[in-house]
């Protein structure tokens, strides 16, 4: 009996064993297969302010949010952010590319662009234009349109909005083309127009495509093919975009007109097509890019001042120390005004132009913090919340440059932790050059310019609600302001530099 049930009891152990090494790892592996992370079951999905619900579904389920239905990550927090997407970039570097997307010529934009070698290639074209080594080759165009912007604010103070949209659509055609374009112009129009038609097909992607994929081989005239002209009228207004700034630059430097950045990559590349397509795409993603994300900042820290007189108070009183008063501040100035570092922080922090990013893609099942994040999963980087969350930034929701100012780093920190430029290895490519343009004309306004409330006819404040438009790009809705030079002595200096430029 004892010998029986020690063999037993041997057996026992043994197939306990052989059931450790053999089914452990697959009972192991379906559990942790069914185990994603949180989330709300079959939920409505925000079209508007999507960012403060998926906050609201983090503060409800935690970090990660899982939406099964549509294999849809929410990210709320700034640590599993850098963990997924920048530590484990080579799996979450890719993009959703729908074919109503591919069909009206998105394929051709960075951003846009899978996970693949065009995507490299194209990408390391943008880094050798927009790396931080060299990016004081656009200081010129910065000064001069930063300088306009000063200018125009001077003397039509209540177009501000209409002048910070020229400020950020015609510094990439200054700064790529060497070409003078306003928002108005027949340049801009085009690129803005090549912009609407892609965001609606973003928006509303065509059902037969997107079900039956081989119907883009098919003419607009057969049946179910109708999205086929919308699709044409898209590429074409892209391709117009890509190719009219882009031989006018080229022209300008035939004619002894001037260089210019494309200009001169065209002349290297003369005689290779596939090279010359991606530098005007390069173009064209550029300002399509800039335009948005520059006047959202920009004018988020017009609004933000106008509300926080104190705030420019303090920002006017480093300046005239360490600059003075009698020229405008430069970029060799920036390391000299904590301060001011300290509000640009802070409005990167309070307002990102794209609150939940550009969404990545997951190429590979993946297991994180003990779930499982199944491949083909989007990923939506919520910035946002990240940016709000109280445990790094105590009382959120105020604009508080202290904290950057008294911060054991202090302000100067690196650009990666602005966390409104994204993230990995999708991360924006233009940052550097974005940097410099929002924190020169932080600086350059507040050196010239008084920003305060508007008054009504009885001498009374104007109340700011300060409301947001709630879409993918967020900046402010309109409303009044007072602008005005500090002094006479700032509105001389203003004046005589927009001469000189
Ligand atoms: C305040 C200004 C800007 C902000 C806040 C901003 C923000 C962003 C964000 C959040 C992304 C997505 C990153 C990710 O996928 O994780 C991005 C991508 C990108 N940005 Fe910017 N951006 C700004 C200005 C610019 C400028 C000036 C340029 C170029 C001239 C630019 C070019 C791009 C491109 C090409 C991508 C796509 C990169 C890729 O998919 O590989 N951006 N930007």
């Amino acid at each position: 009996m004892a010998a029986s049930s020690s063999l037993l009891a041997l057996c026992g152990i043994a197939t306990f064993a052989i059931s450790l090494l053999y089914f452990l790892p697959r009972r192991r592996q379906s559990f942790v297969a069914r185990s994603y992370p949180p989330g709300p079951k079959s939920p409505n999905m925000p079209a508007l302010d999507a960012w403060i619900q998926y906050q609201e579904w983090g503060r409800e389920y935690g970090d990660l949010v899982y939406i099964q239905e549509k294999n849809m990550l929410i990210l709320n927090n700034f640590h599993a952010a850098v963990d997924l997407l920048d530590k484990r970039a080579r799996i979450y570097s890719d993009r959703a590319l729908t074919n109503t997307m591919k069909v009206c010529g998105a394929d051709t934009l960075l951003s846009a662009q899978q996970y693949s070698d065009k995507w490299r290639r194209n990408r390391k074209l943008f880094q050798q234009i927009f790396r931080q080594s060299i990016c004081n080759r656009f200081y010129p165009a910065q000064y001069k349109k930063i300088h306009q912007f000063l200018h125009r604010l001077t003397v039509a103070p209540e177009e501000f909005m209409q002048h910070t949209t020229s400020l950020s659509q015609g510094l990439i055609y200054a700064a790529l083309y060497g070409l003078d374009i306003g928002s108005e112009d027949p340049f801009s129009q085009k690129a803005v127009q090549a912009a609407n038609l892609l965001a609606q097909a973003i928006v509303a992607p065509f059902p037969a495509i997107e079900r039956f994929p081989w119907l883009r081989f098919m003419p607009p005239w057969f049946p179910g093919c109708g999205f086929q002209r919308i699709a044409i009228g898209c590429v074409q207004a892209i391709k117009e975009a890509d190719t009219i700034p882009f031989e006018k630059a080229v022209d300008n430097l035939k004619m002894g007109m001037g260089t210019s950045l494309v200009a001169e990559l065209a002349l290297e590349n003369e005689g290779r097509p596939t090279e010359i397509e991606e530098i005007k795409s390069m173009g064209t993603t550029s300002f399509l890019a800039a335009s948005d994300t520059t006047l959202s900042s920009i004018s988020s820290f017009l609004l933000t001042m106008t509300q926080h007189p104190e705030v420019q108070s303090k920002a006017q009183a480093e300046i005239d120390h360490v600059i003075g008063r009698d020229r405008l501040p430069t970029f060799e100035d920036r390391l000299s005004l904590p301060y001011v570092e300290s509000v640009y922080r802070e409005l990167m922090r309070m307002h990102p132009p794209v609150p939940l990013g550009l969404f990545h893609l997951s190429t590979e099942d993946d297991f994180y913090r003990g779930y499982h994040i199944p491949k083909g999963c989007l990923v939506v980087p919520n910035i946002w919340a990240m940016n709000r969350d109280p445990n790094v930034y105590p009382e959120p929701d105020k604009f508080i440059p202290e904290r950057f100012l008294n911060s054991p780093t202090g302000p100067f920190t690196k650009i990666n932790n602005i966390i409104a430029f994204g993230f990995g290895r999708r991360v924006c490519v233009g940052r550097y050059m974005a940097d410099n343009t929002v924190w020169l004309a932080v600086v350059s306004v507040l050196a010239t310019l008084d920003l305060r409330k508007a008054k009504d006819n009885e001498g009374k404040d104007i109340d700011i609600l300060g409301e947001y438009c709630k879409t993918f790009f967020r900046h402010p809705l309109p409303y009044r302001s007072a602008i005005t030079p500090r002094d006479l002595q700032a509105r001389n200096l203003i004046l005589a530099t927009a001469m000189v430029d």
